[in-house]
């Protein structure tokens, strides 16, 4: 049977949204989507009519999006969902929440509802900076019990930004805390938030995050289904156009991703047998006139109650057709559970073919991380250079590749880099005379890139300059400060790379680029912050001026640093990463475009971080630290092997560098809430790594090659990433179409393991731990918690105690 309800609660949707409900027998299964209404909880102002609103203040400290660039409609669509929009045009009107443990009222009308989704975003606490926070959703439930589900959500706005649904220019500042100005000219964002309910019983209210969490609210709708639907509920919530593609085909033409996200709305507690799917399924989209067609059906064959999966689905689009056409497609769902599904079509809004990329925010906008990106999950970060030298920060505390600035700020002994250097080498030595001690004496690049490989990374990314100006490749006459001009008189970017083609070409390669140069005495009109950019006075007489060795003048510094030097990382050594540091003025948004068109004609997906002065990111990038829960975009933490350090530092001990299971730990933990890790390694200067760094990372390396199917090319679990709580062992959770993984960071306890978490297993499923002997594991669920009996003798067949284990879904 067939239902196409568009079924609105709580006013004004326009019935253009369809939702369609695949179910099992007679009954009609509803979905509905709840645009709850928060009239009565608004309680600040977003949206400025300008300098002078004084009604307008939404961080609590004066600023203010500007209201003439928020949407004018009353209803916005994002992701499959409708929202409605607040009050942002009525100057006199409250338009958001500053949550506060607000308790938000969900008349349920029978309906079991099963994601939340939110236009939201944080905002900086006073005196904070710009940061993803975190907050927690309580939903409360007719029968008195409470879930907890744990949000992350993207600033309004940064130097590095991350990204959302909807976009301004710029945003109202507060001229006495922003440096005497009205206006700060960072794109400034609304981010979107989604979250899994639990759907087994009927959702009474939610209470919104603490005041703490800096979270602010514009617009919350809940997807839910009729209670007392039987079967399983099948929704396609979105279909998604992506600038991704797969393989060219023999014609040369690409082909393209679509993403269909597909819930089962059934309840949680339904049985498995009525209403999850167990058994091969596809997807293909076509439209009526055969502008496209699905080359590589998407495919599933698990999908429990209360659970949702993005299936990517390939198409190709006429020829005729130019690229980026709207076209309307239908999505067939097709299944050998006849009893279960007929085959059913509604109609969606695709973009078909991906244009060319063009210099304008709204085409930059449409690039996205690539699934090879996504699918790596880890990668290998490498610092080296003239700060290689001397090699000294105090551990724990500071960056070694900041020794240049350190060593100047403050010039004194206030500096505890000044200090060392004073004591080490006297105030004679500044810091080029490191230069000529820069030797790569042992350096042989094959011997790092065989490193990356065996230790599990899937790419690299090597500094080709950091803030100190000194560029590890050739800059051709943009500047002599460089390794190919002075020590080692190498280039060293060209034999890494050269290396990793030959030997790995799985690796892909990555350019880490800093905008600013501390001291580059043309950086001096752009300087900000940390980087003034001009000489550096000597540290310890004060004269003007420290060398800058290699120094070559160039008018401006975007048109004749940047984009020189970015251009050659781009086109001629085909960066796959472009990993900026920094972020602030640049020339990137200007060679953009020629960058990913060019990349595309080599048919090569290319992907860049938020720090490149840029409006827009296929990633962001949390440094030292790592997300609580799945964010809306894609991310990647680093962090050094040194507890604080991305190069070598002599003052680490050698009993400090993390462990192969403190780098599992993380990798695991990042990779189920959708990050990658690049994690930083840092060579001597002659190229030299200590075994303090590659003997944990060999042994990561034995690890992911017996059990990395867990973190490779896996997506987080829609339910939950992890299962912390009490009475189960400390696991993380990562999905791929055929299997379900449950890695535990602790050892299982008594012989098994155990999680209180809803694992979508069904009898006939088989569970082994990935590196063990092979053996299928019992198990059973008792008292509603999973459990899988695993000995001692098994458990210890694991090079690092980290235990991934697979559940390999039963083909019916
Ligand atoms: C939902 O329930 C409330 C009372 O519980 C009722 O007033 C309202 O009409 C119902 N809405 C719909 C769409 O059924
Ligand atoms: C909203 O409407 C105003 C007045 O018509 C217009 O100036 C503004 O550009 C519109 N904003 C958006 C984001 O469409
Ligand atoms: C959310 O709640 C959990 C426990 O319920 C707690 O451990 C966590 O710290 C909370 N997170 C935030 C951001 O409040
Ligand atoms: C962006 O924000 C930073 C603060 O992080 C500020 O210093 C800078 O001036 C802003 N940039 C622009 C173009 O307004
Ligand atoms: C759903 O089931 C409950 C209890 O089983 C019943 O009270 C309710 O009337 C049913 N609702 C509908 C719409 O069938
Ligand atoms: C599902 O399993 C239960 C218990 O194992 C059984 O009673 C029921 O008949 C099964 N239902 C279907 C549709 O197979
Ligand atoms: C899609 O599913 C249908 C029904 O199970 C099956 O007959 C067909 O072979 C599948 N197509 C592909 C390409 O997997
Ligand atoms: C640091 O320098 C200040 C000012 O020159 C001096 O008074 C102080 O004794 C110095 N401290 C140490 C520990 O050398
Ligand atoms: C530093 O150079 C000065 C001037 O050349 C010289 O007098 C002094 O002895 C040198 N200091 C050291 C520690 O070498
Ligand atoms: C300051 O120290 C530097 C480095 O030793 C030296 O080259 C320079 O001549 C000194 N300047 C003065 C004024 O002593
Ligand atoms: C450079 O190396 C030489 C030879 O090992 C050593 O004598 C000198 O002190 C070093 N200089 C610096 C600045 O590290
Ligand atoms: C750099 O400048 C020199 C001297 O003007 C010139 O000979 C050389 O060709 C230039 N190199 C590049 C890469 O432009």
């Amino acid at each position: 049977m067939r239902r196409l309800i568009p079924f609105i609660l709580s006013a004004v949707l326009s019935p253009a949204l369809l939702q369609v409900a695949y179910c099992a027998d007679g009954t009609s299964p509803s979905i509905q989507i709840l645009a709850i209404d928060l009239n009565g909880e608004f309680n600040i102002k977003a949206a400025s009519t300008g300098v002078g609103d004084t009604l307008a203040d939404f961080d609590g400290s004066q600023r203010a999006y500007p209201v003439e660039w928020l949407p004018n409609a009353s209803i916005f669509e994002y992701n499959g969902i409708e929202f409605n929009l607040p009050p942002f045009h009525d100057p006199k009107a409250h338009d958001s929440i500053r949550s506060d443990s607000q308790v938000i009222a969900v008349p349920n009308n029978n309906t079991l509802y099963h994601s939340f989704h939110a236009l939201a975003t944080s905002v900086w606490p006073p005196s904070g900076s710009a940061d993803a926070r975190a907050g927690n959703l309580t939903f409360e439930f007719d029968d008195g019990s409470i879930a907890n589900k744990q949000i992350l959500v993207g600033p309004w706005w940064s130097r590095n930004p991350f990204d959302g649904p909807i976009h301004t220019p710029f945003h109202y500042a507060n001229p006495n805390l922003d440096g005497g100005k009205m206006v700060d000219y960072n794109v400034t964002s609304i981010s979107y938030v989604a979250a899994r309910i639990p759907n087994d019983r009927p959702l009474k209210s939610i209470t919104l995050p603490v005041d703490s969490s800096f979270i602010n609210f514009f617009a919350i709708s809940l997807v839910g289904v009729t209670a007392n639907t039987t079967g399983p509920v099948l929704s396609v919530q979105s279909v998604r156009s992506t600038t991704k593609w797969s393989q060219s085909d023999e014609a040369g033409s690409r082909i393209q991703q679509i993403e269909v996200t597909l819930a089962n709305l059934s309840p949680l507690s339904a049985p498995s047998n009525a209403s999850w799917i167990t058994s091969p399924h596809n997807i293909t989209l076509s439209s009526s006139n055969n502008e496209i067609e699905t080359v590589i059906p998407g495919n599933f064959l698990r999908l429990r109650s209360n659970d949702q999966v993005v299936v990517p689905v390939g198409i190709r689009s006429a020829q005729t057709l130019s690229a980026g056409t709207k076209v309307k497609v239908q999505v067939q769902i097709n299944g050998d559970s006849s009893a279960v599904f007929e085959n059913q079509q509604t109609e969606f809004e695709i973009t078909a073919g991906i244009p060319e990329w063009q210099n304008t925010d709204e085409s930059l906008r449409t690039h996205e991380s690539p699934d090879w990106y996504e699918d790596a999950k880890f990668g290998i970060f490498i610092h080296w250079g003239i700060y290689s030298v001397p090699a000294w920060a105090p551990t724990g505390q500071q960056y070694v590749a900041w020794y240049d600035h350190d060593l100047h700020t403050p010039p004194n002994n206030g500096s505890k880099t000044w200090v060392h250097h004073l004591e080490t080498y006297g105030p004679n030595v500044t810091y080029d005379d490191f230069i000529a001690n820069f030797t790569a004496s042992k350096w042989n690049a094959d011997d790092w890139t065989d490193f990356f490989a065996d230790a599990g990374a899937k790419y690299f990314v090597f500094v080709t300059k950091h803030h100190d100006g000194y560029a590890l490749f050739d800059t051709g006459n943009s500047s002599h400060r460089n390794s190919v001009l002075l020590s080692p008189k190498r280039n060293v970017l060209t034999e890494l790379w050269d290396s990793a083609k030959n030997r790995h070409p799985e690796l892909y390669r990555g350019a880490y680029y800093s905008l600013p140069e501390w001291y580059h005495p043309d950086f001096a009109p752009y300087g900000f912050d940390a980087w003034p950019g001009g000489a550096a006075l000597n540290a310890f007489n004060h004269s003007c001026c420290d060398p800058f060795t290699g120094y070559v003048h160039v008018d401006d510094y975007l048109e004749g640093i940047h984009k020189p030097q970015m251009s050659t990382l781009m086109f001629e050594y085909d960066a796959d990463i472009l990993w900026c540091d920094i972020g602030g003025p640049s020339a990137f948004p200007q060679i953009a475009a020629s960058w990913y068109n060019h990349a595309a004609s080599q048919n090569r997906q290319v992907v860049m971080n938020n720090r490149c002065g840029a409006n827009q990111s296929d990633f962001v990038t949390p440094e030292y630290a790592t997300f609580p829960a799945v964010l809306s975009q894609k991310w990647e933490t680093s962090e050094g092997m040194d507890p604080f350090a991305y190069a070598y530092n002599t003052d680490t001990p050698l009993d400090a560098y993390k462990n192969a299971s403190t780098v599992l730990t993380l990798l695991s933990d990042i990779v189920s809430k959708g990050g990658n890790f690049l994690l930083g390694v840092g060579p001597k200067e002659d190229g030299t790594i200590i075994s303090a760094m590659t003997d944990p990372l060999l042994q990561v390396g034995q690890w992911l090659k017996i059990a990395g199917e867990s973190i490779y090319g896996t997506r987080p679990w829609f339910i939950q990433p992890e299962d912390t709580s009490t009475g189960s062992t400390n696991v993380r959770f990562t999905t791929k179409p055929d299997a379900f993984y449950i890695i535990a960071l602790s050892r299982p306890e008594n012989g098994v393991l155990r999680t209180s978490a809803p694992v979508p297993i069904i009898d006939g499923d088989t569970v082994h731990l990935l590196g063990g002997s092979g053996i299928e594991l019992r198990w059973f669920i008792e008292d509603g918690m999973l459990g899988v009996e695993v000995d001692d003798n098994e458990l210890d067949k694991l090079p690092v105690p980290i235990w991934a284990f697979k559940v390999l879904y039963h083909l019916e």
